[in-house]
């Protein structure tokens, strides 16, 4: 069995994990700092958001130099030590991969943009302008304005799916991928264990570049003829036989748009690509007419069949991962669960009850194990991130939407509710730094921080550090078949695990009413074992009907016979 396939992945998003040096920005000396934090929550991977340098457009996803650590962030020799005492505790360390596009600072855009017979020229996507000198397509670009910027100096446009300072990498260009692979070999020389590929899915472009469809926006949408296009395959393959299959390493691609028979084609047995994709399905429920800046009610129904269409569909091939947040994404408990603080415990143990024993590899965003919350700021000046800010001035220009509907879409859905301060403890900016953070820190941190949780036997931390646990102890959480159970039930997600005799029963209430768990008749058993629960019952009541409180979670462990379905 391969080891990623039993490990648990933590993130980290080191700008606001923890800062060591009192300059309001986190740092990779104050990851080592919090390595024993880490090891006791019981975690075997850490992802690690970009470090390299970056001039931090869209904090450090734009990257100017692939082999230099950005000086906010610390030194080689902080990396190189970081790297070591986290192998020292068994801790592996996977760097974010940021290939689709580098920063319009990096060198080799300099020299592109530089003059049209620069032997770099071509590393990037450049086109004419179309004869009324508009952008050669019609494509929106993800943080705002079209895909295209034009180029005084050289009179052409260069393509970039994300800000103007991401230009995208010309993978058509075989130096392009050849100095990609040798970039990828150094850090695997230097001991890392692996990479997250950022919107990896996106690198070949069809070479017609055909005009997008018109959804009623300003732009077009190009995404037909950039994601899972026509070469990604033979890309990854390509990167797999010369760099990935030299060494024992944990592959995850971020992969927007991908469905289930795309996500084999990737992760598939004999596919020698990647190992798992995130795939956005379940961060994408409710959204409306424009995205998640237009954010909808959902239905647990609905979270059900596209937990369950990837769970079956990955079952014999490929592999998932697992995940409810991310730098990306609203804090899992405001998105997911009920922040209030009634229900915040319960309904974020809840919660990653109904993941952690999924099929799959679990990730877990920082500060997701102590229920961190959404920030919910009241001024658009305490945000930071790029794509909020854009969105937030865009819809309002082209009148699409107002400001108060956008803050009620930020309150819900901005990037930066994910990348508040990791709250460390009740002292000054949440122990995350003496001096003033980059990103105002959660006024919350009095009540929500780890120093408490760690001094609570029954806080949502130790239950995060039971349920890795429980993945070490039972082989059936690791390799057990999934079954949906009660189907159409709009409170309650139960499904069963299967391995041979052994059966996990997993029954977890999503809302905040009570609900009665009733077990289907076919499945018998001969004796059952509660696993793990997030409130106190009784152990030893029986579970053909189970009156379930406000997000309750339980875990049964039953033995049934083999032939059982
Ligand atoms: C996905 C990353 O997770 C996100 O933070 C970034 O803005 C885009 N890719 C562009 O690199």
């Amino acid at each position: 069995m391969e080891w990623w396939k039993e490990a648990v992945v933590y993130q980290i998003y080191p700008r606001s994990f923890n800062d060591s040096n009192g300059d309001g920005i986190g740092d990779l000396i104050g990851i080592t700092q919090k390595l024993d934090y880490l090891k006791k929550l019981g975690v075997n991977v850490l992802w690690i958001s970009p470090v390299y340098q970056s001039p931090n457009d869209d904090n450090g996803y734009d990257i100017s130099d692939y082999c230099e650590i950005m000086e906010e962030f610390g030194t080689m020799s902080d990396f190189d030590q970081m790297l070591k005492e986290a192998h020292k505790r068994d801790i592996k360390i996977m760097m974010d991969l940021v290939v689709n596009h580098t920063s319009d600072e990096h060198q080799w855009f300099v020299e592109s943009r530089s003059s049209k017979e620069n032997p770099y020229r071509d590393y990037y996507i450049w086109k004419k302008p179309n004869e009324d000198g508009t952008p050669p397509t019609n494509w929106g670009a993800a943080f705002g304005g079209s895909a295209w910027q034009l180029d005084e100096g050289t009179g052409e446009y260069y393509l970039h799916l994300f800000s103007k300072k991401q230009p995208d990498l010309n993978w058509e260009n075989e130096s392009v991928r050849q100095d990609i692979y040798k970039m990828m070999l150094y850090w695997l020389d230097k001991g890392v264990d692996g990479f997250r590929m950022d919107v990896i899915n996106m690198i070949s472009k069809d070479q017609r570049f055909p005009e997008g469809e018109d959804h009623g926006g300003t732009y077009g949408d190009g995404s037909p003829y950039y994601m899972n296009g026509p070469r990604v395959h033979t890309f990854l393959q390509e990167m797999n036989q010369q760099v990935l299959s030299k060494y024992d390493a944990i592959t995850v691609g971020e992969m927007p748009g991908v469905d289930v028979e795309q996500a084999k084609r990737y992760t598939g047995n004999d596919r020698n690509e990647l190992n798992m994709v995130f795939h956005f399905d379940h961060v994408d429920i409710g959204n409306g007419k424009f995205g998640k800046w237009t954010p909808e009610r959902w239905n647990l129904t609905e979270l059900k069949r596209i937990f369950s269409k990837w769970q079956k569909g990955l079952e014999h091939d490929g592999w998932n991962s697992l995940y409810w947040s991310n730098h990306d994404q609203p804090r899992a408990i405001s998105r997911f669960g009920d922040d209030s603080s009634l229900y915040r415990e319960a309904s974020g143990k809840m919660l990653a009850t109904c993941l952690h024993m999924m099929k799959g590899t679990p990730y877990i965003y920082q500060g997701e194990e102590i229920g961190m919350i959404n920030a919910a700021f009241n001024k658009i000046d305490d945000y930071r991130d790029i794509e909020t800010l854009h969105a937030f001035s865009d819809f309002q220009e082209n009148g699409l939407l107002s400001k108060e509907q956008l803050m009620f879409a930020i309150h819900k859905r901005s990037r930066d509710n994910a990348r508040t301060p990791m709250q460390w403890s009740n002292t000054k900016n949440a122990g995350f730094t003496t001096a003033v953070p980059w990103i105002p820190v959660n006024p919350n941190f009095q009540e929500i921080n780890a120093e408490k949780a760690l001094n609570n036997n029954d806080s949502i931390f130790y239950y995060y550090q039971k349920l890795i646990q429980l993945r070490k102890q039972y082989r059936v959480i690791v390799n057990g078949s999934y079954e949906l159970i009660l189907e159409d039930d709009e409170q309650i997600y139960a499904y069963t695990r299967k391995l041979n005799e052994q059966l996990l029963l997993v029954i977890c209430n999503f809302s905040k009413e009570k609900a009665l768990f009733q077990l289907p008749k076919k499945i018998q058993y001969t004796n059952s074992e509660l696993i793990i629960a997030n409130m106190d019952i009784d152990v030893d009541a029986c579970i053909e009907e189970i009156k379930l409180k406000a997000y309750e979670a339980r875990v049964y462990h039953l033995n049934v016979l083999e032939e059982q379905a």
